[in-house]
């Protein structure tokens, strides 16, 4: 059986490899080009030290971003304080009920994270915090599913059929990625039926 991570002790350790203290350029590149509607509200689960919460931010959407790990969220708060529209909350993207829903999720190296039997957990998760018609973008790491990890690995595949019964596909490509995360890294643009 995968043993638990426990978040909080990673990043008291400072044991975050994925943590590049910068937004996936893949994200950079998508905000560069795309053209939502400026209210739309965006929720980041999994936001970590809150890099990319704040890049969403920075183009003018009002961004939340929420994360298991209090000391993550601080690191998040102070680098990030002079950021309009960014509120980092901690919270369990799998088990709470959220009390408001978004326009948009972005997740980045979350579904990857989490233990890999909970991944229905995952699409459900979903399901409650987006708006019906809302956007779902994400950069999945795509490798054969391993036992060991966090990351465990996942497949284009895999990916399409866990989300395609609530969501359409618009586009998947391959991102800009991080020095050394190259062929490891797929983005997807969903839209919730
Ligand atoms: C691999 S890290 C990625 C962090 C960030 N997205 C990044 O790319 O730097 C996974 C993050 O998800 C958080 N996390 C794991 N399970 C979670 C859950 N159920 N709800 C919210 N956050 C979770 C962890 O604390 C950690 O910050």
């Amino acid at each position: 059986m995968t043993k638990e991570t426990d978040w909080e002790e990673r990043y008291q350790e400072e044991d975050t490899p994925w943590d590049k203290g910068e937004p996936a350029p893949g994200l950079i590149d998508w905000l560069n080009k795309q053209k939502l509607a400026p209210e739309t509200r965006v929720l980041v689960p999994g936001c970590g030290r809150g890099h990319d919460a704040s890049a969403w931010a920075k183009a003018g959407f009002e961004t939340t971003g929420i994360d298991l790990s209090y000391l993550a969220l601080s690191y998040a708060r102070q680098k990030y304080e002079s950021v309009p529209n960014l509120a980092f909350f901690p919270g369990d993207f799998l088990e709470e009920k959220p009390r408001e829903t978004y326009d948009l999720i972005f997740e980045h190296t979350l579904y990857c994270a989490i233990n890999p039997v909970r991944r229905d957990e995952y699409a459900q998760a979903l399901d409650h915090w987006l708006k019906p018609g809302g956007h779902f973008l994400a950069i999945h790491f795509v490798f054969p599913l391993s036992e060991e990890g966090p990351p465990f690995g996942a497949s284009k595949d895999e990916i399409i059929k866990r989300f395609e019964s609530t969501f359409e596909l618009i586009e998947d490509w391959k991102p800009r990625h991080f020095e050394g995360r190259q062929d490891e890294e797929r983005m997807f643009l969903w839209k919730r039926k």
